[in-house]
């Protein structure tokens, strides 16, 4: 490991651009997050969220910009970037013919790591599935898939975790074990960038939220500063604080196409 490995934030994004043939789907992304913080990447559908993380993930290459994981730039160091990283796709990378176990005792085997047996039971653990271990994955329900997947994600503690849209599509008790999860493994001092389309996910998880819109992050900060940029509030919403939705939408809405104005009258 090198020195510019330790200094410096987990993830530097800057000036990041991305097209598909003419879509230009970013446009001069930037942002930093720092070590041990969970930073969460909002955006509406096609917003460019996997994009990014596929970036970072040196699944695809960007057109301009740069972008370090753990020092590591991406586009000219992709072995140590991948070294840093795990990934946890938006669609879940479980093997449904194995158990549980044995999922994670193949990661635990390709990654090369000793006594790949404990490693899954201690996982098996963590994540309250120990009773469905030895049980095929396609018996499991969404948030033990999801919870399984993330912990195949984990196995080689990696310093830096991308999430793309982890609790998509689960129950709300199942996306309050993930999120528990999460905050587990930011609490080991893990980087964690998930990206999401819940509000109130970023809203419980994040240190800093960003808001991806039209190619850009239009807003990046605590969710205390993003709730110092909402209009100010009429007299009869005194007792209410916005909430991340509110925040979002009153952010991105001014620039809706369709903007029909001058309803309210
Ligand atoms: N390989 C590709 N070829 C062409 N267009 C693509 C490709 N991958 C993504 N796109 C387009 O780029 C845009 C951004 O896609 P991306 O998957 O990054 O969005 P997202 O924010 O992750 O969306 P979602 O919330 O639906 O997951 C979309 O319009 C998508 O259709
Ligand atoms: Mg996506």
């Amino acid at each position: 490991m090198t020195a510019e490995s330790i200094a410096g934030p987990a993830i530097r994004v800057q000036g990041l651009e991305k097209s598909y043939g003419k879509l230009e789907v970013l446009r001069g992304v930037d942002f930093d997050v720092a070590r041990g913080t969970i930073f969460a990447l909002l955006g509406s559908n096609g917003s460019g969220k996997t994009t990014t993380v596929r970036i970072l993930a040196t699944l695809l290459k960007a057109d301009a910009g740069t972008a370090s994981v753990n020092g590591f730039d991406v586009a000219t160091h992709p072995a140590n970037a991948r070294e840093s990283i795990s990934l946890t796709g938006q669609f879940a990378a479980v093997d449904e013919i194995l158990s549980g176990r044995e999922n994670l005792v193949l990661v635990a085997k390709l990654r090369h790591l000793k006594d790949p047996g404990a490693i899954a039971d201690d996982l098996l653990d963590r994540f309250s599935l120990t009773g469905a271990g030895a049980r095929r994955v396609s018996t499991y329900s969404g948030g033990m898939r999801r919870r399984l997947d993330i912990a195949m994600s984990l196995i080689g503690n990696s310093p830096v975790i991308f999430l793309d849209e982890p609790t998509a599509g689960l129950d709300p008790e199942a996306r309050i074990e993930v999120w528990d999860a999460v905050k587990e493994l930011a609490g080991n001092g893990t980087t964690v960038l998930l990206t999401t389309q819940y509000l109130d996910e970023a809203e419980q998880l994040a240190d800093r939220i960003a808001i991806l819109h039209q190619g850009r992050i239009i807003v990046n900060g605590t969710l205390t500063e993003l709730k110092q940029l909402f209009p100010p509030t009429t007299v009869e919403y005194v007792e209410k604080q916005p909430t991340l939705e509110e925040i979002f939408l009153a952010i991105i809405g001014g620039d809706d196409e369709s903007d029909a104005t001058g309803t309210n009258n």
